[in-house]
């Protein structure tokens, strides 16, 4: 059993998938598609991060590869429609640097509030200006969450223990966390609160959702952040709103056009202005989250290999199945055709098998069912499922 990971992915996920009896080999770099053509044969699971492009012709020369775990959030790095028609699983990591943004918003809230940005500034310029115009605690001021996901709650609940109140606006139904106080509107959120904080997510329907007219609704010399997504705000309205002083102060992670390269030029209508923080786009980049990300997706990355779990997989149905404590695993990986269950059970009734225990889940054009039984199945049944037409893999695991 052998992994290969590359792009200096956190010695944590090392540690982990050795511990599993991997044969783990670690790379500092990427490799290209040649050299992964090149590397693949022999190897089980591929763990990468933004650099590595996994394509079709990759997964072509790869008969052993069983999944591809990416150790960052986004996954359009790799072929995902070539790897489920090839049976390969892919895994990501997108809820493990929600604690690092929750910081960095806090900390920039409380940084607007003080007009930090200003004095920073003039201090490095040599200038003392020491003065408490327009500046206040956050304690006891209002913070608008809209988008109550997973990062929208967790900020929630630490802005809360600093004394902040809280309202939220989600459009899916989302429970409040501690005393926050759920909105039934946009436009009554943005009445109310002193500091507005965006983390929806990046859904088509959201693009160009804050604009002159949401902006416009803001209290005076409210505060604004977007550590969500860059297309969300129209950062021109968003400069005209500071520049007349109708927003106080703004704290920018994300940009409609992102920079592609490390040392890039940024350009925004942003850059200058008093009161605005702008960073890079390292909302969730942190050593911590990057640590959490080594634990998450070689756990799953082992989950997947060992009992046959393609649970929050991003490309196969998910069928959360826990370890095997005895017996026996079947799963098959199948195209979303109907009757493949009633066959494949028919098959485990022909030799008298006991089921204990059955998940099926079908996405798109796959389906993956999971058998669990008292007996294996036998060879010539497993034969004729691995051939059966609509079959891509079979599998088996025994406790
Ligand atoms: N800055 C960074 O480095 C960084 C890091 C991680 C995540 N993010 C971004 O943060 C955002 C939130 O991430 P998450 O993990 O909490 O996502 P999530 O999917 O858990 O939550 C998003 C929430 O927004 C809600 N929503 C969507 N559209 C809405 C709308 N128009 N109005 C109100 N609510 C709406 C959804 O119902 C959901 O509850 C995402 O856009 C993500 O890409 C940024």
């Amino acid at each position: 059993m052998k992994a290969l990971l590359l792009e200096n992915i956190h010695q944590v996920a090392v540690e982990s998938l050795e511990a599993k009896g991997y044969d783990v080999e670690l790379l500092s770099r990427s490799l290209s598609e040649d050299e992964l053509v090149e590397a693949l044969p022999g190897v089980s699971l591929l763990g990468i991060r933004s650099n590595t492009t996994v394509t079709a012709k990759v997964l072509d020369s790869a008969p052993d590869l069983l999944a591809v775990g990416c150790f960052c959030i986004g996954t359009n790095q790799v072929d995902l429609a070539a790897a489920t028609e090839r049976g390969v699983a892919v895994f990501n990591a997108p809820y493990s640097n929600t604690r690092s943004v929750v910081e960095l918003v806090i900390g920039e809230i409380i940084a607007l509030a003080r007009r930090l940005p200003e004095k920073i500034e003039k201090m490095h310029a040599g200038v003392w200006d020491k003065s408490a115009k327009g500046s206040h605690e956050v304690r006891g001021r209002t913070l608008g969450i809209v988008g109550y996901g997973n990062i929208g709650t967790q900020l929630s609940t630490v802005a809360e223990a600093l004394g902040m109140r809280v309202v939220f606006f989600d459009t899916a139904d989302r429970p409040a966390h501690g005393n926050a106080r759920r909105m039934s509107t946009l436009d009554e959120l943005l009445a109310i609160s002193d500091v507005v904080s965006l983390h929806i997510d990046g859904r088509p329907g959201n693009a160009g959702l804050f604009g002159h007219e949401q902006f416009s609704k803001m209290k005076p010399r409210a505060m604004f952040v977007n550590a969500a997504r860059g297309m969300v705000v129209d950062t021109e309205s968003l400069r005209e709103h500071i520049l007349s002083g109708h927003i106080a102060g703004a704290a920018m992670d994300v940009f409609p056009v992102e920079p592609k390269a490390q040392g890039d030029p940024f350009e925004s209508p942003l850059r200058g202005l008093d009161n605005v923080i702008l960073t890079p786009h390292v909302g969730g980049s942190t050593q911590e989250a990057q640590e959490e990300i080594g634990w998450f997706v070689s756990g799953k990355l082992a989950a997947y290999a060992l009992h046959g779990s393609t649970a929050l997989s991003v490309n196969l149905p998910d069928v959360n199945v826990p370890e095997l404590r005895s017996g026996h695993r079947l799963g098959f990986l199948h195209r979303n055709v109907p009757g493949v269950l009633a066959r494949l059970n028919e098959m485990l009734a022909e030799q008298g098998d006991n089921v204990v225990q059955q998940q099926l889940a079908t996405r798109g054009e796959v389906g993956y069912v999971v058998t669990d039984a008292a007996a294996p199945l036998s060879a010539g049944s497993l034969e004729r499922l691995a051939a059966s037409e609509n079959g891509l893999w079979v599998r088996t695991w025994s406790a």
